[in-house]
């Protein structure tokens, strides 16, 4: 090899290089693309859950002051006692449906850090957010938490990841007309990892190779996307070294997420 092809040899390594360089930066800018995308479409769902998560309340607070009603207007009865009772209620309810809101709020202001977040408070948000839905769907809903432990997260991508999971569970109990249709949400840790695993029996994945669900656009639903669950494994692996697996078990789908503990 004379001198100039050594210099070519040099110029092509470099301009290989850039190459890489660029198309990791245009895969890099696609993921992000898809990152807001996913977030964008998890907001219209979400608009659609308050007025769901408030319907209740609303309800119960109309019944409420239903019984103070009665009481005064055809009864003609004023008992302090009672009428405190109901108010102390009413607080109660309101303060819920101001709760619902905080965590929809907080869920689309930005982050910058991780924080470490305890599991009931999770388990807290999800519900705010997921719970009459699922509740409307007649899902049977139970978490285990034996042992309340810390997760290290930007609390709000991980809430989208176990939002993305759960919607994904209970559109296949819909979709597939389960009965008695359930979902469990574990927490657990090992000397390594903090986890959360959710599993339905909704009869599981059909894919041949159970890992292509986290493939972009992966989707076998007529109106969906497929990029929830793929922006859900970008988030836990690149964002919290973590890892997500999915497995076909018992009666359905089991998702174990675990991220590293410090
Ligand atoms: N719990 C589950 N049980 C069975 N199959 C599932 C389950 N969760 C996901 N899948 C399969 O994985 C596919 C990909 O899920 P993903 O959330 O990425 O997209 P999608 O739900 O199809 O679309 P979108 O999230 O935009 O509505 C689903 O279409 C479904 O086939
Ligand atoms: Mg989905």
């Amino acid at each position: 090899m004379d001198l100039k092809e050594i210099d070519e040899l040099k110029q092509s390594n470099i301009d290989l290089k850039a190459k890489i360089d660029k198309m990791d930066k245009e895969a890099r800018e696609r993921e992000e693309i898809l990152f807001r995308q996913s977030r964008l479409a998890s907001m219209g769902e979400m608009l659609g859950n308050i007025s769901h998560q408030w319907r209740q309340p609303l309800m119960e607070i109309a019944a409420l002051l239903m019984k103070v009603e009665t009481r005064v207007v055809y009864e003609n009865k004023i008992d302090i006692d009672f009428i405190s009772e109901v108010m102390l209620e009413i607080n109660t309810v309101l303060k819920y449906m101001s709760d619902t809101i905080d965590v929809f709020r907080n869920f689309y202001s930005d982050e910058k850090n991780k924080e470490k977040i305890l599991a009931s408070e999770i388990i807290n948000s999800v519900e705010h957010m997921l719970g009459t839905s699922i509740k409307q769907s007649e899902i049977k809903y139970e978490v285990c938490l034996n042992r309340d432990i810390y997760f290290k997260i930007y609390k709000n991508e991980f809430l989208q990841v176990l939002i993305n999971i759960i919607n994904n569970a209970k559109e296949i109990l819909l979709i597939r007309k389960i009965k008695e249709p359930k979902i469990l949400l574990e927490v657990s840790e090992n000397t390594e990892y903090t986890m959360i695993s959710i599993s339905d029996n909704g009869g599981g994945i059909k894919t041949n190779d159970i890992s292509t669900i986290f493939k972009p656009f992966y989707t076998d639903k007529a109106n969906g996307t497929g990029i929830g669950l793929f922006i859900s494994k970008v988030i836990i692996e690149k964002k919290h070294n973590g890892r997500v697996a999915v497995d076909n078990y018992l009666q359905g789908a089991r998702f174990i997420i675990k991220i590293k503990k410090d």
